[in-house]
């Protein structure tokens, strides 16, 4: 469903992903590990298509997307979730939900009131709204809710767009353990043939959600494979300094 090959960037001196190779099958939830500074957001930003590589090419579904804009990957099904906030804070929920929703479906015109009303609209704003348990905060304002409903409704804006393959950069960053566990349980619960890839720092929500690990470090992908193989591999337990002895 989506594949890399060889991607290769560097920012002058600093090479920031080195020749990394990635495929997940449609349906894989994938969680990338690493460090700070691995190079995670940029190896996304190359997949999104926020920054061009240098050399090597990304694949959706089939089709080599390297040389098309963020807009035409978006519109070919794929979507992502941002480490930093990037909702509209004077909108409600279901505003925040229903634009995404409407440039999807090409509803979106000046008039977005009338956008927000189409019946297509509101069937994905609902649907949406159920499977990141955005209910009960449907028409409060961004600026009234949470930090963490905000993270909820960050995956919610990325899911509005209906997409095949969802990248979410960090998204419990912040959340308190609490609430990271019920961000488990909802990643868990959405549709079983979306594809996931999800940078995280936190080890248990890999363990929890992951059908496999990637963990990149200076760039390079240093370890590809199963949640029960990474716990058992000491280069990872020698990069994480032992810090999910306990998890
Ligand atoms: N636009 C840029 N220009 C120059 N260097 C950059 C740029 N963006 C990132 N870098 C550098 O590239 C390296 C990788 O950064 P990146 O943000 O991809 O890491 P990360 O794995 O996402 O880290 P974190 O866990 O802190 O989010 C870092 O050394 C960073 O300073
Ligand atoms: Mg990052």
């Amino acid at each position: 469903m989506l594949k890399t090959r060889e991607l290769d960037k560097k920012f002058g001196a600093v090479h920031v992903t080195r020749q990394v190779s990635l495929k997940l099958e449609r349906g894989e939830r994938r969680v990338i590990l690493g460090p700070n500074g691995a190079g995670k957001t940029t190896l996304f930003n190359q997949l999104v298509g926020e920054l061009t590589p240098d050399s090597g090419s990304v694949h959706l579904a089939g089709e080599d997307v390297t040389s098309l804009t963020v807009a035409q990957r978006a519109r070919r099904g794929l979507s992502r979730s941002y480490q930093k906030n990037t909702l509209f804070d004077g909108l409600t929920v279901e505003e925040n939900l229903g634009l995404a929703a409407a440039v999807h479906t090409g509803h979106a015109t000046r008039l977005w009131g009338d956008s927000l009303a189409r019946p297509e609209v509101r069937e994905i704003v609902q649907e949406v709204a159920e499977q990141v348990n955005l209910m009960p905060f449907i028409h409060a304002k961004v600026s009234e809710i949470s930090y963490g409903v905000r993270r909820q409704l960050e995956v919610g804006v990325a899911l509005a767009t209906r997409p095949l393959v969802l990248l979410m950069d960090e998204p419990t960053s912040g959340v308190g353990p609490e609430m990271s566990k019920a961000f488990h349980d909802l990643l868990n619960n959405l549709p079983r043939d979306l594809t996931m890839l999800i940078i995280e720092h936190d080890m248990d929500l890999a363990f929890d959600v992951a059908d496999t690990i990637t963990v990149l470090n200076y760039g390079e992908v240093v370890f590809d494979g199963a949640p029960n193989e990474a716990r058992g591999s000491s280069l990872l337990r020698e990069i994480y300094l032992g810090s999910w002895e306990d998890a």
